[in-house]
Parts: structure tokens; sequence; C-alpha cells
């Protein structure tokens, strides 16, 4: 059998008794979300540390464990913390997480993370509905001998993030008020943050916001035929942007204060899932 696909499922063999259901969102909390589970109902929580062979977040703020629970209805398992290519793993440890989450059912991946804003009509604190992506020097997750399991070996990805999804995400921002940009999403590999130059060029690419993460775990997931969303929350104007240096307490701050908004509008959108 594949290593990679092995791996996965001795992770899923290692937990799937303790999975409290069937979840139907996979929810990835991005840097400053992490305290999103305290707004959910919990049913259960699986530590990556107890799962065999499961990649363990090195970033400070990036706890990791999957907290399952259910949002209004809708039952979801969360991600509190992710790994990153930039951590040093190897790209199919980065997405084995989501591999997993499908494995334990999940049909609907909804990713958010922290960003650098590029289009200058954002500011920190903005909302961006990922429409589309770009993966900047990150390598592929599907590399490698073809994961039969999962998908095919040359996926389509002309509409990964789901249109009906995009939408309803876009009524109920409408609805609480809540200010929703949309934009391209592009991936570098971080952990440096971009040099003014690089904004200059990610801008004339035609990206609005950059991160270091999520491009990675869309492209595995739509292997796989998950349904897929994904918001960004501009934590940042991106380097060059503005005078100030850029740190990672600012970005934690900045995702932070603009957190109580972020849940109540995923909270939303995944209970208008369910219709
Ligand atoms: N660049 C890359 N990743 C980020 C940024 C940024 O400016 N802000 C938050 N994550």
């Amino acid at each position: 059998m594949n290593q990679v696909y092995e791996k996965v499922v001795r992770c899923y063999e290692s937990i799937k008794d303790r999975l409290p259901f069937t979840p139907r969102v996979a929810l990835v909390l991005g840097s400053g979300l992490g305290d999103y589970a305290d707004t959910i109902e919990v049913k259960g929580e699986i530590s990556y540390s107890d799962i065999k062979d499961f990649p363990v977040s090195t970033v400070p703020g990036h706890e990791g464990k999957f907290i399952f629970g259910f949002v209004k209805d809708v039952p979801v398992v969360c991600m509190k913390g992710r790994v990153h290519y930039y951590e040093g793993y190897p790209i199919t440890d980065v997405v084995l997480p989501a591999r997993l989450m499908k494995m334990m059912g999940a049909q609907i991946l909804f990713l958010t993370n922290a960003s650098g804003g590029i289009n200058p009509s954002f500011s920190a604190g903005s909302f961006m509905l990922i429409k589309d992506h770009i993966s900047c020097f990150a390598p592929n997750p599907l590399i490698g001998a073809n994961i039969e399991e999962f998908g095919c070996r040359f996926p389509d990805m002309s509409s990964v993030y789901d249109k009906e999804l995009q939408e309803i995400i876009r009524k109920t921002a409408r609805e609480q008020n809540i200010p929703l940009g949309e934009g391209i999403y592009v991936q570098l590999t971080g952990p440096s943050f971009e040099s003014p130059a690089e904004i200059k060029m990610l801008r004339s690419l035609g990206a609005d916001a950059v991160g270091m993460s999520t491009v990675v775990e869309a492209i595995a997931a739509n292997h796989m035929g998950m349904r897929i969303c994904g918001i960004s929350c501009v934590a940042n104007l991106a380097a060059g942007m503005t005078d100030n240096p850029l740190t990672h307490e600012e970005v934690q701050e900045a995702s932070k204060k603009a957190a109580p908004l972020f849940r109540q509008l995923i909270t939303g959108s995944i209970a208008a899932f369910d219709n």
C-alpha cells in the first residue's frame, strides 16, 4: 500500500473508536481563532499528541487537538491548530489532517486563516471570502504516487471553492451586517514574511491576501472530492504597504481582536449549511 495513505489509515484506526459522531463539516481554525470551540456544544476532544504518527504543531498559539461538537444542528470536527510546511514537515504531513477528517466522514472542508492584505481596500480586521487561490513555491501535496483511494492523478481545479457555499457565506455576512470582501488567496511557504518586492509581485499576479497555509489543504481536499470554502481574516496590511515592520505578535493580536465577529460569521454560515 502507498505509505502516505497507510499513515492516514493508521491515524484513523488509532482514533476511530473515540469519534463521538460522524462529522459533516471539518473546520480548520486559523491564528487567533483557537477559542472558537468555546462557542460550540462540545461532544468530544482528541489531542493530536494522542494520535499515532500525527504531526504536532510547534507554533506558539497553535495548540493541537480535534474538537467535536455541534454548530446549531450540524456535526462539526474543528482543528484547533494546524501544521505548517515551514515547520519542516513533509507536505504530505501538512495535508494529513484534512485527509483524516475526510476519513472521519466530513464532506465539507471550511478553511480559515490569518493573512496579510495585498488588496489596498483591505485593512487589519477585514474578512475575505476566498474565491480562488494561487500556490506560490509550496510543493503540491499530490506529488508522488497517486493515492487512488482519495482521487485521480490529474484533478480538475477549475472550481475548488464551492459556489453554493460561497453564496451561503455571502448571505450570512449580509444578514449579520458583517462586511465581507472577496478575493484570491496566495500561499507562500513562510516562515519569513514577504519582502515589499514580493508583495508587488503577488499583487501583479492577482492576489488579494497572502498567507502560509490553506492552499495545500484545499488541493488535497479537492483531490478527495470534498466541498471546500474558506475565509481569511486580514490581520495586517502586507509588507511595504505601511511603514510598520510585521511581527507574529501583531498578527495574533489583530486576529484575536477580529475573532468575535469571525466566530459569528463562521457559526452563522455553518448553521446555514444545514438547509
Ligand atoms: N504574510 C504572510 N502570512 C501572514 C501575514 C502576512 O503579512 N499576516 C498573517 N499571516
